[in-house]
C-alpha cells in the first residue's frame, strides 16, 4: 500500500463508528481511514470526503467509482462548514483529521516534497489554489523573510547560517531543485544521526506555502461546529506547531462544553513505529461534543 493508515485501531476506537452513521473524512488521502470507517458504517452510514490535492481525488475517483458510500470533494477542510451545506451532510457523527502529506506526496508527486529525491520545488498541495511555490520563496524572498519562515515554521535553529547561504548562492545561480536545496543545507548545518538537517527547512516551507496552520485552526473549529452533539473529532498530529494548535483550539472548545477523550495524547505503539517509521511522530487527540445549547 502506498500511504499505510496510522494508529488505525485507535481512530476506530475515539471516533467508535456504528451502523447507517455519516462521518467526514476531512484529510482523505488514499482512503485508508474511511475504508476502516466504512466497514462500521454499514449499510447505509456515509462518509463525506476531502482531499485538498486535484491529483489524488482523480486517483481516487477511479478507486472508488462505483462506491456509492464515499461522497469525494476535492476542497480545503478549511471549507468544511460550506461544504457541509451544499451537499446537504448531516447527522454528522464524527470528523477525522490526518495532518499534512501522504507518502504518496513524497514518494509520486514529484512536487519536491521530499530533500532525498531531485524534483523542482514547488511543495504546493494544491496548485490551483496557490500561487507561490517554494522556488519563488527560497530566490525571491528576502533574507530577512526567509529566516522568518523557516524560525516560525520550522524552529529551525540554523535559519540565519541556511538564509544566508540561499542569498549568496542565488546570486550566483537560481536555486531550482530539492537536491540543490538540501545540498546546500548541508554544508551549513551539522549532520546530526537521526533527523536530516534539511527536514526542519522542508517543513516550514511546506506549512508555509500550503498555510497549513491557517487551515487547520479553521477547520477544526468549524468541524465542531457541523457534528451533532455527542459526536467526535479524532486529529492525528505530526509535529509540535499542529499540537500546539490542537490543544489551543480543544482548550477553547472545552469552555463550550467539550470533553477532551484523551487525557494523555495517544502515541503509535513500538510495533507500529517499526512497520510503518512514518508513524513515529503521530500523536492522537479526541474530543467529545457536548453542546448544552443543542441539547
Ligand atoms: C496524512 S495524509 C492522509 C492519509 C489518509 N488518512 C490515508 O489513510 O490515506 C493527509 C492528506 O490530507 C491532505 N490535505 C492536506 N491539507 C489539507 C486540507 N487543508 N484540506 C483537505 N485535505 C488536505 C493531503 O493532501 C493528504 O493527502
Amino acid at each position: 500500500m502506498m500511504h499505510k493508515p496510522v494508529l488505525l485501531k485507535e481512530v476506530i476506537e475515539y471516533l467508535h463508528p456504528k451502523p447507517n452513521e455519516n462521518f467526514i473524512d476531512a484529510t482523505f488521502g488514499l482512503g485508508g481511514h474511511s475504508l476502516e470507517i466504512l466497514k462500521y458504517i454499514k449499510p447505509n452510514g456515509k462518509i463525506l470526503a476531502l482531499e485538498w490535492d486535484p491529483c489524488l481525488v482523480e486517483i481516487n475517483k477511479k478507486r472508488f467509482m462505483k462506491n456509492k458510500q464515499i461522497i469525494l470533494k476535492n476542497e480545503n477542510f478549511k471549507n468544511i462548514k460550506k461544504i457541509v451545506k451544499e451537499e446537504k451532510f448531516s447527522q454528522i457523527k464524527g470528523v477525522i483529521f490526518d495532518l499534512g502529506i501522504s507518502n504518496w506526496h513524497y514518494k509520486v508527486s514529484q512536487r519536491g516534497f521530499s530533500f532525498q529525491k531531485n524534483e523542482f520545488l514547488d511543495m504546493r498541495i494544491n496548485p490551483f489554489d496557490i500561487k507561490i511555490t517554494a522556488f519563488e520563496i527560497i530566490n525571491y524572498f528576502s533574507k530577512e523573510n526567509i529566516v522568518e519562515i523557516l524560525k516560525k515554521y520550522g524552529e529551525e535553529k540554523y535559519a540565519n547560517q541556511i538564509a544566508d547561504k540561499i542569498v549568496k548562492q542565488r546570486k550566483i545561480k537560481k536555486i531550482q531543485t530539492t537536491k540543490e536545496l538540501s545540498e546546500l543545507i548541508l554544508s551549513v548545518v551539522p549532520r546530526k544521526k537521526k533527523i536530516h538537517p534539511a527536514t526542519k527547512t522542508f517543513m516550514a516551507l511546506r506549512i508555509y506555502i500550503n498555510q497549513e496552520l491557517e487551515n487547520l485552526e479553521k477547520g477544526l473549529k468549524d468541524a465542531y461546529e457541523v457534528i451533532e452533539n455527542g459526536g467526535r473529532i479524532v486529529i492525528i498530529t505530526f509535529h509540535g506547531l499542529e499540537d500546539k494548535v490542537v490543544k489551543k483550539v480543544f482548550k477553547e472548545l472545552k469552555k463550550k462544553g467539550a470533553k477532551v477523550l484523551t487525557k494523555n495524547v495517544v502515541r503509535p505503539s513500538r510495533k507500529e513505529i517499526l512497520e510503518n517509521p512514518s508513524s513515529r511522530s503521530a500523536k492522537l487527540r479526541a474530543i467529545l461534543k457536548d453542546d448544552p445549547k443543542e441539547k
